[in-house]
């Protein structure tokens, strides 16, 4: 079963995926973590599958251990749901000796990876990631963070965690649209970096199929995450190549208020988009948009939004904080398989204009 080892000096971790690794997790965590307690943070939807079975393993192994159970979704991410959490950890004696484990998606994750960067001025802890998009994205690489009301992760850190551990079966109980918004990271990866994945996505049709080749898919990503993430740990170089369809993307969230659409379908219109205009300009292999549009729609995501106010996404894109100065860094396909980084500036984006064929 693929191992991997995220190396960043003394914060390098392990990377473990296999199936059915839940059931053993207690001892799975017994070689990176040598104390007696365990704080599990997770949210209502993961508890209600999978708490008993985690805490359970927990035990069988030894460990004391505590729990508290959030709501789910983006809202639990935010300031408002610190308090909660550190008195829990408080009223449970939890010490610097002592680990924290986030149990759930992206949120739980990044929440949790907070707080133990924050407690006691830092605690350990490790990933048990349940989506698709942060078992192949948010829990490899120590981003952490809360929103606050004026924008998504503005109070964060880089804090790693001791260890990942994925279970590529807990991903059969999670919904639908979850699952396609982590599946438009994968199309992501594979576009950018891993032509070898892109086949495999393309050989693998329905939900099923896809579950029986996630070891290799969840493994190709966390490759390539990993990668990344050792060559730029701290984001100095804005982990640019993973933002192909994300400049878009997140104009495209911002101006739908983060409602319309989710991450992933966002992105997955950002790719699309961008990859049109890249192709109209010869910089992109001819095709290259037919086979990703044809990826994404095969698997429930969308490739364009009419709907959307083109200027209001322009204005958007020139206040993400990721640009800088009057360039505009972006990720375009040289072809399926091969991102590169591309230097303009905003009018490359007036295609979005209704005069420049719009969204
Ligand atoms: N730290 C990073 O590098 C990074 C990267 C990408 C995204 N993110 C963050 O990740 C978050 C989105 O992650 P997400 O999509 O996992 O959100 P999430 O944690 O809200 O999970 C999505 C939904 O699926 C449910 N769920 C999770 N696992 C399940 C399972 N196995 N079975 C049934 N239900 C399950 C959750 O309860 C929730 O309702 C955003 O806040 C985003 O900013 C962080």
């Amino acid at each position: 079963m693929p191992e991997l080892a995220v190396r960043l000096g003394r914060r390098s971790y392990p990377i473990k995926i296999e199936r059915g690794l839940l059931t053993g997790l207690g001892e799975e965590l017994r070689r990176v973590y040598r104390g007696s307690k365990i704080f599990i943070l997770t949210d209502e939807n993961v508890n209600a599958y999978y708490g008993e079975a985690a805490e359970k393993s927990l035990q069988r192994a030894g460990y004391i251990t505590g729990s508290l159970v959030m709501p789910a979704g983006e809202q639990t991410k935010s300031f408002a749901s610190l308090p909660a959490v550190y008195d829990a950890l408080l009223d449970f004696g939890l010490t610097r000796r002592d680990l924290l484990l986030t149990l759930g998606g992206g949120v739980t994750g990044d929440l949790g990876g907070f707080i133990a960067s924050t407690y006691m001025r830092g605690i350990p802890y490790v990933q048990f990631p349940t989506s698709l998009l942060a078992q192949i994205d948010s829990s490899v690489g120590g981003k952490v963070a809360v929103n606050h009301p004026r924008g998504k992760n503005l109070i964060g850190n880089f804090y790693q965690p001791s260890a990942v551990f994925i279970d590529p079966d807990v991903l059969v109980t999670l919904p639908d649209r979850f699952f396609a918004d982590g599946l438009a990271e994968v199309v992501k990866t594979a576009c950018i970096k891993d032509i070898k994945l892109w086949r495999l996505l393309r050989n693998l049709h329905t939900r099923p199929e896809l579950q029986n080749g996630m070891v290799e898919i969840i493994a190709r990503c966390c490759r390539i995450k990993k990668d990344v993430v050792e060559a730029d740990e701290r984001e100095e170089n804005g982990r640019m190549v993973l933002n192909f369809g994300h400049t878009i993307g997140h104009a495209l969230e911002a101006v739908c208020r983060y409602s319309r659409y989710t991450h992933g379908e966002a992105v997955a219109i950002g790719m699309s988009l961008i990859t049109a205009q890249s192709e109209a300009m010869g910089l992109t292999a001819p095709g290259t948009t037919a086979a990703l549009r044809e990826t994404l729609s095969a698997r429930g995501l969308p490739c364009a939004a009419p709907e959307a106010d083109g200027a209001a996404l322009v204005s958007a894109i020139s206040r993400d904080k990721k640009n800088t100065g009057s360039s505009l860094y972006i990720i375009l396909l040289k072809e399926i398989g091969h991102g590169f980084i591309y230097e303009t500036t905003l009018p490359f984006f007036h295609f979005l204009l209704p005069q420049g064929g719009g969204a």
